[in-house]
């Protein structure tokens, strides 16, 4: 099991798009995956399309982590659905299915409320800190868990961190975005001194490129020669349907044309070199499970 925090210093640059665009990669490939929605604003909830009943939300279950079941709290995502009335990867629904057999779906949700805000202070404290964890000491059964995080870096983000292998940044290819890259870039190695020591920086993820932008192109090759291999690779386009496909609450690899089949295919590359960095893949070389 692999947990990746998706974090930014800086508002709106595209972490729960990016949250989102991984677990429909991972969706499609048949990856048991959780998508922990730890921001208070509940985004990466909304374009999951749960329908909670009468499940805890994340808030309360970080409210009493060893009460907390997490396997009783979780909400199957409505992509599964959606992915089982188009067809297009039951094979790799079965294949995930087979191999989480006491997991109800391959995507699932801890379901994101405004009472995780009680958490987001800059002074949270170590026990504090370690209230992600123990709640995810019940979710042995997905091979990936996702947590989409608020952004600042108070508590919130900080205690998705300590339940990380690895965090990954969101920035967009301008001088704010790249400079707040930098300071939490610092920040992430002064917060694994001091209390995750296996934490690593799993990358970078540029998004909202735009390919005629001399801007764009400008920041992209600073970014390049400042983080060197933590800028991970495909960068995200700004991608026209996007927030279409988000307000129907469908993953992209679930919505007709060619420009969601491109960005689902960059996703799919994306979670690759995410997963496996040391097997670099690239746009289009990877495959779905089921077809192997
Ligand atoms: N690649 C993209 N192409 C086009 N629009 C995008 C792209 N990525 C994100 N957006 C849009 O930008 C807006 C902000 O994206 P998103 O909510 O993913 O950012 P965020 O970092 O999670 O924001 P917040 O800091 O508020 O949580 C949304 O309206 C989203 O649809
Ligand atoms: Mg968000």
């Amino acid at each position: 099991m692999q947990v990746v925090s998706i974090s930014s210093l800086k508002g709106g640059v595209g972490k729960t798009s990016v949250t989102t665009g991984l677990a429909s990669a991972a969706l499609a490939a048949g990856i048991p995956t959780l998508v922990v929605d730890l921001d208070p604003h509940a985004d990466a909830s909304t374009a999951l399309g749960v329908s909670p009943d009468d499940q805890l939300d994340i808030g309360r279950m970080l409210r009493s982590p060893r009460r907390a079941r997490l396997a009783d709290n979780v909400v199957p995502s409505g992509w599964v659905e959606h992915a089982r009335i188009n067809g297009s990867s039951t094979g790799a629904l079965q294949a995930g299915a087979a191999r989480s057999a006491s997991s109800p779906s391959v995507l699932d949700v801890a379901v994101g409320s405004a009472y995780t805000g009680i958490y987001d202070r800059p002074d949270l404290g170590r026990r504090d800190l370690r209230r992600l964890s123990a709640v995810l000491a019940g979710a042995e059964n997905y091979e990936l868990i996702l947590v989409d995080c608020p952004p600042s870096l108070n508590g919130l983000t900080r205690m998705a961190w300590s339940a990380s292998d690895k965090v990954t940044l969101v920035a967009e290819p301008g001088l704010f975005s790249v400079a707040g890259t930098e300071r939490t870039m610092r920040a992430i190695q002064l917060f694994r001194q001091e209390f995750a020591p296996k934490l690593s920086p799993a990358g970078i993820v540029a998004n909202r490129v735009r390919s005629g932008s001399a801007e764009h192109a400008f920041r992209l090759s600073e970014m390049e020669s400042m983080f060197g291999e933590l800028l991970l690779t495909p960068h995200i386009p700004e991608q026209a349907n996007w927030q279409q496909i988000q307000g129907a609450a469908h993953s992209i690899h679930h919505w007709p044309g060619d420009s969601a089949k491109n960005a689902a295919g960059l996703f799919d590359t994306l979670l690759q070199n995410l997963l496996h960095p040391n097997g670099l893949a690239t746009a289009g070389s990877v495959r779905d499970r089921s077809q192997r």
